[in-house]
């Protein structure tokens, strides 16, 4: 019969791991759960009575926080306590792309994976299942699995894949909802219990059908191959605008006109900037080292291109501004509108809007960014962190911090960003653009007055008749 959990601890309180535990204890609420993490800071701010001061913005999280937290959600800093009491634990721990030695610039960073199977190693004294949550390279469960058997403590451990599809901006939706679960485990008994148990949780609001359960290496590769299939669709789309530009078509009506045969499907054509994230290119890298580790170059070089076509869309959308700005940003000011991603989350990680900031500080612009939810100090914390990781990936010339602070101004008013600029960039497609006084904005600006709709966000028309110059992607 199905073993029933009732603790939970999940070691990692980021993106993934906050999140997806307040959604277990929210619709759980037979099971203590307790999300940990070294970071002191970030536990502090999940715990912090004003909801506003979460360490991650998602629409509908404070709602789901606040229900469940004290109640049988606790965040807490005691990583050894909470292993030790759980029945089940989840590793949502960040693993980035290693920037040194073997793999570097490509394959994960498993030291912090690591890390938690031999904590989870030395401080078990019963049997426990282990469910990896991070993105991991194929293979990984098996590597957890060697860590933590090697201990001879006579502990069972049964490691499960099941990697987290949720999106941030509509995390707490795609997880109230989800289109599947995957959990992936052994072929034997006492894999296939565990995978049971891990059913019974999630079948608390999660239809039976919409769960799938396959071998473990089968649901790690789904992961990875699931975000980069969605990669490809946007780097295909972009790919399609620069022909737009050059032909005259528009690029959002051929995303309707192919989105409505349903072997394509609407979703996910939408022309922009370029894709971020802190999934997209680290699996798409990950995807790329294990064909070239198993010796499949072609392979490898398919799913390349994704990226090489991302980095030439972010390239692209740079280049158009400097070109329209008569080759030259140098002493101009350009206000950036939005710096996250995506709509509706404060993350930035891999944002376009970093790789276009450095090309035009590049060519030194002085750049006045507004973003709703982003604070400044992450700003530069972005911009320092491509500075030091510029000789790994990107080229041009390392900026000084000096020089980003006299070249670099966040505001938090986007009327003042705006205010005497030669361009503005739209950079995320954070709803409020639509709706600003577009007839003031140009009355504030330098003449001629630029948008660059990175997102294609605005309308064309409305703002030509105002008097403004606009570069739509994808439209000719
Ligand atoms: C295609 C388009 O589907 C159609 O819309 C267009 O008008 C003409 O080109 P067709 O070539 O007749 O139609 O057949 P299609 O079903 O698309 O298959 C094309 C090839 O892809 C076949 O060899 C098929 O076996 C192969 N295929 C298709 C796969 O290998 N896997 C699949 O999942 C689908
Ligand atoms: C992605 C996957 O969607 C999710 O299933 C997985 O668990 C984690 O990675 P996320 O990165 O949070 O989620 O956001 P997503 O909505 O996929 O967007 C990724 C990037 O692609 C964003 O920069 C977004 O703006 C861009 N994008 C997306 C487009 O440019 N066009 C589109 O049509 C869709
Ligand atoms: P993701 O988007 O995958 O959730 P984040 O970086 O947002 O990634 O979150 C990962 C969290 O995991 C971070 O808050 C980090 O401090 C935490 N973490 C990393 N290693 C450990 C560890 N060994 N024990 C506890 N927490 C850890």
């Amino acid at each position: 019969e199905t073993r029933i959990i009732k603790n939970i601890c999940c070691i990692g309180a980021g993106y993934v791991g906050g999140p997806t535990m307040a959604v277990i204890a929210q619709k759980c609420p037979h099971i203590k759960v307790t999300v940990v993490d070294l970071n002191a800071q970030r536990i502090a701010d999940w715990n912090d009575a004003d909801l506003d001061k979460l360490p991650i913005y998602e629409p509908g999280l404070a709602d789901v926080v606040a229900e469940a937290r004290g109640r049988n959600l606790f965040f807490s800093t005691d990583v050894d306590k909470a292993i030790d009491e759980a029945q089940m634990i989840f590793i949502s721990v960040n693993t980035p792309t290693k920037t040194y030695g073997v793999g570097k610039g490509m394959a994960a960073d498993l030291k912090y994976i690591e890390l938690c199977a031999r904590q989870i190693a030395r401080v078990s004294k019963d049997d426990k299942i282990i469910v990896e949550k991070s993105t991991l390279p194929v293979r990984t469960a098996e590597a957890l699995r060697t860590i933590l058997t090697s201990t001879g403590n006579h502990v069972n451990f049964q490691v499960l894949s099941s990697p987290e599809f949720l999106a941030e901006g509509t995390a707490v939706t795609d997880l109230h909802k989800p289109d599947r679960v995957l959990i992936g485990g052994d072929a034997d008994a006492e894999g296939q219990a565990a995978i049971e148990a891990l059913v019974a949780v999630y079948e608390n609001w999660v239809p039976r059908e919409r769960i799938i359960t396959t071998r473990v290496w089968s649901s790690e590769l789904s992961k990875l191959t699931a975000n980069a299939f969605l990669a490809q669709r946007v780097s295909s789309i972009n790919a399609i605008s620069a022909l737009c530009e050059k032909t005259g078509a528009d690029v959002d009506e051929i995303s309707r006109a192919i989105g409505a045969d349903s072997r394509i499907g609407a979703k996910f054509l939408k022309s922009s900037v370029g894709f971020g994230g802190s999934c997209f290119q680290k699996d798409i890298l990950n995807l790329v080292y294990l064909c070239q580790h198993f010796n499949l170059p072609e392979v490898a070089a398919y799913w390349e291109q994704v990226i090489k076509m991302n980095d030439y869309q972010k390239h692209r959308f740079a280049k158009k501004i400097i070109d329209s700005l008569f080759n030259t940003v140098s002493g101009k000011k350009i206000a950036f509108l939005g710096w996250a991603f995506k709509k509706d989350t404060n993350d930035t990680r891999e944002s376009a809007a970093i790789y276009v900031a450095d090309e035009l500080l590049q060519d030194r612009a002085e750049i006045h960014i507004y973003d709703p939810k982003v604070r400044a100090e992450q700003v530069f914390a972005d911009l320092e962190y491509l500075q030091t990781h510029r000789k790994d990936a990107i080229h041009g010339v390392s900026l000084t911090t000096d020089e980003i602070k006299n070249l670099v101004k966040v505001h938090v008013n986007p009327y003042t960003a705006m205010r005497s600029a030669h361009a503005i960039a739209i950079l995320t497609e954070w709803d409020e653009f639509k709706i600003y006084d577009w007839q003031k904005v140009y009355g504030q600006m330098l003449k001629p007055a630029f948008v660059f709709d990175g997102r294609n966000v605005v309308s064309k028309t409305e703002l030509e008749e105002i008097g403004f110059h606009v570069y739509n992607i994808g439209k000719g």
